[in-house]
């Protein structure tokens, strides 16, 4: 199978560390360089359709996409990763898109399931089958390691671990850099919502690697955010979409050319 030219990352962390922000701001910047980009979120809380500008999104896109066999669930005839992507994603701004499992509602998850199920199956076989190579498959992991060691990203060949320089954090990264290794995939650490410099280096030297990318705090990002607004929109020339787009040079060096 010929490897994806496209990213393909599934971005993890501690609840709260800036993982929404960072995998939806950075989707946003690689639509608007003209990429096919999509974002796999699987969070039962809104976040990356936020962070995107598309509001808060609940649908369950893939309700009907699945059944249940006696072999365990199955996607339809005709209804492949690909297929599924290019027709149930919702389209956002310079055409990006966001596929999700589906939200928690009054009822809890169980009108969802279905739609999990489904979403679950989409990333098998964009792992498996190696369609869209040439997208951006941008994977916003709900909190913690749970969904990591279930392998809900098995597509992705690349962790963005983000973590802040706050204790609780780094042990979950900790954990999250095992488990990535464990499947193989290369860990870039991203020290997130960092004070100063000394955020950094307690990052870099509590995990013992070096941080890929470091964004600081940014009121304008949470303002922005608390009313609906994608930073992308309206925080472009703050520090944190200053080092997102630095983010996005160092994972696509031609985007620096083309850009
Ligand atoms: N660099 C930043 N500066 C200031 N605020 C930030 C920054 N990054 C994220 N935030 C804010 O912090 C909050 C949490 O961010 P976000 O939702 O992206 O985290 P998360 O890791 O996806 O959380 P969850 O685990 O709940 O999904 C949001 O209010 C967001 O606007
Ligand atoms: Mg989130």
């Amino acid at each position: 199978m010929k490897p994806a030219s496209g990213l393909r990352l599934a971005v993890v962390g501690k609840g709260g560390v800036g993982k929404s922000f960072i995998a939806g701001t950075l989707a946003r910047l690689l639509a608007a360089d003209g990429r096919k980009v999509v974002v796999l979120d699987s969070d039962p809380v809104a976040g990356a359709a936020v962070s995107m500008g598309m509001g808060v999104v609940t649908d369950s896109m893939l309700a009907d996409a699945a059944f249940e066999s006696p072999n365990g669930w199955r996607l339809h005839p005709g209804m492949g990763a690909a297929t599924i992507i290019k027709s149930r994603s919702a389209v956002g701004p310079d055409g990006v898109r966001l596929l999700q499992s589906g939200k928690a509602d009054v009822g809890g998850m169980s009108g969802t399931w279905p739609s999990i199920r489904a979403f679950g199956q989409v990333t098998r076989r964009l792992a498996s089958d190696g369609v869209l190579g040439d997208w951006d498959v941008i994977g916003d992991l709900p909190a913690g390691p749970r969904h990591a060691a279930f392998n809900w990203a098995p597509y992705a060949d690349t962790y963005l671990v983000v973590t802040t320089a706050g204790s609780m954090s780094l042990v979950t990264a900790r954990r999250m850099i095992r488990l990535a290794r464990q499947r193989g995939a290369e860990v870039l650490v991203v020290a997130s919502r960092v004070e100063s410099h000394s955020d950094t280096s307690a990052v870099a030297g509590w995990l013992d690697l070096p941080v890929f990318m470091s964004i600081p705090t940014d009121d304008a990002v949470r303002e922005a955010e608390a009313g609906g607004l994608a930073p992308f929109d309206v925080a472009m020339d703050g520090p944190a979409l200053q080092q997102v787009r630095a983010l996005a040079d160092r994972l696509v060096p031609s985007r620096k050319v083309n850009s």
